[in-house]
């Protein structure tokens, strides 16, 4: 089989690193990049001598590719999306899927309707990450028993008012639809339904706030109630305003508790049901016997080029996606409900009502809208620094 050809859309921090990796992916390479950046196409087309557009419907109708990568700013991910399945291309697409979960069920929709017979990934390499990929492994293999309780502490997502500056659509509601839930959380998000197999909660309550590190117009800073209804509760709090930051991950259940944290794993195991001892037990005052371990991770590798990597075997071989389109709209289900409930200060039930949603970012626009107050500054991200 030729290798597959592959068109990168948006090339500029993110963008521009998944173009310098394609040629050493097996089965695939660079074949054309886009941006409305005459600057950053020109410099990537001739990096690579491949050729280069303007907009990413000239790239798509040039028939050079088999396979995008889009990478612009989120508020363009649906569209081009949709764009590149109609004129017959796979598509891996960057975090997040679409800003609202409404952009996001008519893609699926349109996707599952008309256009299975092409692939559709989404790039949340965290979850080729060798620790999560254990967590997962054993929640999922019943090690915890029931599970009461989930908690990240999640505040190591430190941005300096200079990345804020580096992108005029950055932390807008008109150019990114949201903050650190939209931009930095999207892998949590997604982890916080993935290490759960699929399970999000029906309720949510949150307290958010606008501005409170930085002078943008989105939240900086949340903090989060989940409400599960099979009576597990969650916790997920998170901000790019805090140093040193934390970054602490615990499930609790009936067989005792995980903890994840400096890429570790310790798994705290009772040696009886907690809940058999609650109720059994004859003592008032007891310690529950448990033991303790420390868990090692699978092996790992580049995450990025990992998930592209299986985008290209499951388009070429039917390798089963690790991070399939469609999951996309889930984690967008919590960080919408979790935007909402932030800022307006009142409970959520998911799943999110789509046109709601829209009308509170209408809101929030009217708000908040213009009062960034960081001039544009370009600046060359280390995207390596911001990746974990
Ligand atoms: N998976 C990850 O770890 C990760 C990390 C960083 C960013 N991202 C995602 O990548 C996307 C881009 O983020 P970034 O940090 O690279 O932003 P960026 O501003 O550095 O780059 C965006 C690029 O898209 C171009 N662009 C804008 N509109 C376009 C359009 N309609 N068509 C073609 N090009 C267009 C811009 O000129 C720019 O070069 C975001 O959605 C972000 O969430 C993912």
């Amino acid at each position: 089989m030729e290798k597959l050809r592959f068109g990168v859309i948006g090339c500029g921090g993110m963008g521009g690193f998944h173009v310098d990796y394609l040629n050493s992916a097996d089965g695939a390479h660079l074949a054309a990049v886009c941006d409305v950046d005459p600057e950053k196409a020109k410099k990537y087309s001739t990096k690579h001598n491949v050729p280069s557009f303007l907009n990413h419907k000239e790239l798509l109708a040039s028939k050079t590719c088999d396979a995008v990568i889009v990478a612009t700013p989120h508020y363009f991910h649906p569209t081009i999306t949709r764009d590149a399945f109609a004129a017959g291309l796979h598509v891996l697409s960057e975090k997040p899927i679409a800003v609202d979960v409404k952009e996001a069920r008519i893609t699926n929709e349109l996707y599952l309707a008309k256009y299975k017979h092409l692939k559709f990934g989404v790039m949340f390499q965290m979850r080729t990450n060798p620790v999560m990929r254990k967590v997962r492994d054993l929640i999922m293999g019943g090690e915890l028993g029931e599970l009461t309780r989930m908690t990240w502490l999640c505040t190591d997502w430190f941005r300096t008012w200079a990345y804020y500056a580096s992108g005029g659509w950055r932390a807008t509601w008109k150019g990114e639809g949201g903050g650190v839930l939209l931009n930095q959380c999207p892998h949590n998000l997604d982890q916080m339904q993935w290490l759960l197999g699929g399970k999000l909660p029906s309720r949510v309550t949150a307290v958010a706030t606008v501005a409170k590190r930085h002078p943008i117009e989105v939240e900086d800073e949340v903090s989060a109630i989940l409400e599960y209804s099979d009576g597990m509760i969650g916790h997920f709090i998170t901000t790019t305003g805090e140093a040193p930051g934390s970054n602490r991950l615990e499930f609790a259940g009936d067989r005792g508790k995980l903890v994840i944290e400096g890429g570790k794993i310790r798994l705290f195991r009772t040696r009886k049901s907690v809940t058999e001892t609650l109720q059994a037990s004859k003592e008032m005052f007891i310690n529950v016997e448990t033991w303790e371990s420390e868990i090692s991770p699978m092996q790992g590798g580049e995450a990025h080029k990992n998930i592209t990597q299986n985008f290209v075997n499951a388009i070429r071989n039917g390798e089963e996606l690790i991070s399939p389109g469609l999951d996309g709209v889930k984690g967008l289900e919590l960080g919408n409900a979790i935007m909402m409930a932030g800022l307006t200060r009142t409970a959520v039930d998911l799943p999110v009502d789509g046109d709601a949603y829209q009308a509170f970012m209408k809101d929030m626009t009217a708000k908040y809208g213009g009062k960034k107050t960081l001039i544009e500054k370009k600046a060359v991200p280390d995207m390596l620094a911001s990746f974990r």
